[in-house]
C-alpha cells in the first residue's frame, strides 16, 4: 500500500490485527507487540523523522516532553526544541511564572555561542594552535581580547596567512575596525540580516562595557533559518514551545499571558479529556486565539478522540494511565492499554487531519517506533527525560547514587502543593486531607544531558525505521505489520541469562547505579 493511501484508509494488516484483538475483547500495550522486519535499503540515520505535534506545529523529531513539574520548564523545552522536538511547560506555577518560562524559550538565543573561547592579544598563533590541539577544538575563530575588551578576531584566514607563528595576535588578527559587532540580546534573524548585509561570517555580541557576551557564526544561522538544522523553530528562527493551560477561567488567564509571550501551542491537559469543560475551553481558546494551535486530552477511546476533534482541537493526547508514575487505572479501574488506545484514536481521527500524540508508557525507543507505526505522530516522554540535568526535579543522593525526583502530577505531594494538579485530577475543591492520588512520587537515576538522551531515542527510532524499511513516517505507517508476542517472547527480547555489569546508554536494567 502506498504511504498516501495508508494515511487515508489506514494500514490494512494493522486494521485486521486489531479487529481480531477486538473480537477477543483484548487490549494491548507496548510490551505485548513488536513490528515485522522487512526488506530494507534504509540505513539507520538516513530516515526523515519529520512529523507534527498538532495541525500547524511541526516536529523535526517526533518527541515531546511531558507537562510535568519534574520534567518540563524552560531548560527542558530548549533542549527538546534544539533536538527537533517540543517541550510542554507545566502549569504547577503561577500564570506569570509560566509566561516567564515561555519567554525564556522564545528569547533563547538560538544559534548563539554563549561563551565563545577568547584569546589574549599578547598570545601568539603558535600558543593558540597548541591550545586548539590540546582541547580538541575543531573551529578556527577566536575573539581576541585586551584587558577583557574585544580588539579583534582571529579567523581561519589569519591562521593561514600568518608569516610568523610567534608574532603576537594583535598583529596577526583581523582588527576590530574591520569587524562588525552587535549589542547583547541581538536576535538570530537580526544577526543574520546584519551579517548578510556586510558579508561577514562572524558577529560578536558585546555588552555595554565592550565585553564579548556571544558569537554568531553565519553558516550556523543559515542552517537554522533554512530549516536544515535539527532545531525546531518558528518563522523567525525562535524555538517552538508549548504550555499546559488546563481548563476553565484559569486556562483563559494563562492563555492571555502565554499568547503575549509568543507561546506556540496551548495544551488543555486534563486526566479526562472527554468532558464538557474541556470542549468549552477548547472552543473559547480557538475563538480567542485562532493563530495558536490547541491540543487537548487525555483520552483513550476513539469516540472520545472524535468528540475532541468536533470541539475543534488541533491535536489529541492519547493515554489514560500508561505513564510510569500513574495509578489512575489501578485506583479508578478504567483505561485502555496504550497500544490499543493509540490505534483506536488514530482510526477514529482518520480523515480529520487531527494528529494523535501517544502520551505515557514509553519505556524504550522501540515503543516509540511502535506508536508511530500505529499512526501516532508524536510521543510524550516523562520518565525517560526526568533523570536528565535539564529536568527541574530535585537531585538526591540515594545509597551514594545521584537520583532525581520524578512524581506524578496526580501524586499526593503534587496535589498538596499545587491547586493546578488538584484541578487536573478534578479534585479542586477537595480538602488536602481527603485527596485521592492517582500517581506516585519516585526517583530515577541521574542520566546526564537531555541532548544525549534524545540522541539515543532518535537513534533508536532511526534503527526501527531501518529494520522496517521505511524512510519517512508515512512509509512506516504504510509498511508496518505487527505481531502479538507471548510473555516468553518478551523475556527473550530483553537481555536474559546474563548478569549485566553495565547498562548501555539506551537501556536500563533496573539497577540503581
Ligand atoms: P511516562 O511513562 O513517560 O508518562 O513517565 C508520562 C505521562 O504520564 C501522565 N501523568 C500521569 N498520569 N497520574 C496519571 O495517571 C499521574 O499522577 C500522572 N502524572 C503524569 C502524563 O500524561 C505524562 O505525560
Amino acid at each position: 500500500m502506498t504511504a498516501r493511501k495508508a494515511q487515508e484508509v489506514g494500514n490494512k494488516a494493522i486494521g485486521q490485527f486489531f479487529a481480531k484483538m477486538d473480537k477477543e475483547g483484548l487490549a494491548l500495550t507496548y510490551a505485548d507487540v513488536r513490528l515485522h522486519t522487512d526488506h530494507s535499503d534504509v540505513l539507520p540515520g538516513s530516515a526523515n523523522l519529520a512529523s507534527r505535534f498538532s495541525r500547524r506545529i511541526p516536529l523535526r523529531a517526533p518527541i515531546v516532553s511531558a507537562a510535568m513539574d519534574t520534567v518540563t520548564e524552560s531548560r527542558m523545552a530548549i533542549a527538546l526544541a534544539a533536538a527537533g522536538g517540543l517541550g510542554i511547560i507545566h502549569r504547577n506555577m503561577t500564570p506569570q511564572e509560566q509566561a516567564k518560562e515561555v519567554t525564556r524559550v522564545k528569547l533563547h538565543l538560538n544559534g548563539l555561542i554563549e561563551k565563545p573561547i577568547c584569546v589574549d592579544a599578547a598570545d601568539s598563533i603558535e600558543t593558540v594552535l597548541t591550545m586548539r590541539a590540546e582541547k580538541g577544538y575543531s573551529f578556527h575563530s577566536f575573539p581576541v581580547l585586551e584587558s577583557g575588551k574585544l580588539v579583534g578576531i582571529l579567523t581561519r584566514n589569519d591562521f593561514q596567512f600568518s608569516k610568523d607563528a610567534k608574532e603576537p595576535l594583535r598583529k596577526a588578527m583581523t582588527p576590530l575596525k574591520e569587524l562588525i559587532t552587535a549589542p547583547e540580546g541581538t536576535s538570530i534573524t537580526a544577526a543574520y540580516e546584519k551579517m548578510r548585509g556586510h558579508k561577514k561570517k562572524l558577529l560578536p555580541l558585546l555588552n555595554r562595557r565592550g565585553e564579548v557576551v556571544g558569537l554568531y557564526v553565519f553558516s550556523d544561522l543559515k542552517r537554522i533559518l533554512s530549516g536544515q538544522s535539527s532545531h525546531n523553530v518558528d518563522k523567525d528562527g525562535h524555538l517552538l514551545v508549548a504550555a499546559a493551560v488546563g481548563v476553565g477561567d484559569g486556562a483563559l488567564v494563562r492563555a492571555a499571558l502565554l499568547a503575549e509571550r509568543g507561546c506556540d501551542v496551548f495544551v488543555v491537559d486534563t486526566a479526562h479529556g472527554d468532558s464538557e469543560n474541556v470542549f468549552a475551553t477548547v472552543k473559547l481558546l480557538k475563538r480567542r486565539y485562532p493563530h495558536i494551535d490547541v491540543v487537548a486530552g487525555n483520552v483513550s477511546r476513539g469516540e472520545s478522540a472524535k468528540r475532541l476533534a468536533k470541539a475543534g482541537v488541533d491535536g489529541v493526547l492519547v493515554g489514560q494511565g500508561p505513564g510510569s508514575i500513574c495509578t489512575t487505572r489501578i485506583i479508578a479501574g478504567i483505561g485502555c492499554p496504550q497500544v490499543t488506545a493509540v490505534y483506536e484514536c488514530v482510526k477514529a481521527l482518520r480523515g480529520s487531519g487531527v494528529p494523535v500524540c501517544a502520551d505515557g508508557g514509553i519505556e524504550n525507543s522501540g515503543d516509540i517506533v511502535v506508536a508511530l507505526a500505529l499512526g501516532a505522530e508524536s510521543v510524550i516522554l516523562g520518565r525517560l527525560l526526568a533523570g536528565t540535568e535539564e529536568a527541574p526535579g530535585r537531585t538526591r543522593i540515594i545509597q551514594g547514587v545521584p537520583m532525581k525526583e520524578y512524581r506524578g502530577m496526580g501524586s499526593l505531594a503534587a496535589m498538596q502543593e499545587s491547586a493546578e494538579s488538584r484541578k487536573r485530577y478534578r479534585q479542586a475543591d477537595v480538602s488536602t486531607k481527603k485527596l485521592v492520588p492517582e500517581g506516585v512520587e519516585s526517583i530515577v537515576p541521574l542520566v546526564g544531558s537531555a541532548h544525549d538522551v534524545l540522541e539515543q531515542q532518535t537513534g533508536g527510532i532511526q534503527s526501527g525505521f531501518g529494520y522496517v524499511g521505511a524512510s519517512t513516517l508515512a512509509e512506516l505507517r504504510a509498511k508496518a505489520k505487527i505481531f502479538r508476542i507471548s510473555p516468553s517472547g518478551l523475556a527473550e527480547s530483553h537481555p536474559h541469562g546474563v548478569a549485566i555489569i553495565k547498562d548501555p546508554p539506551n537501556y536500563r536494567s533496573g539497577k540503581l547505579s
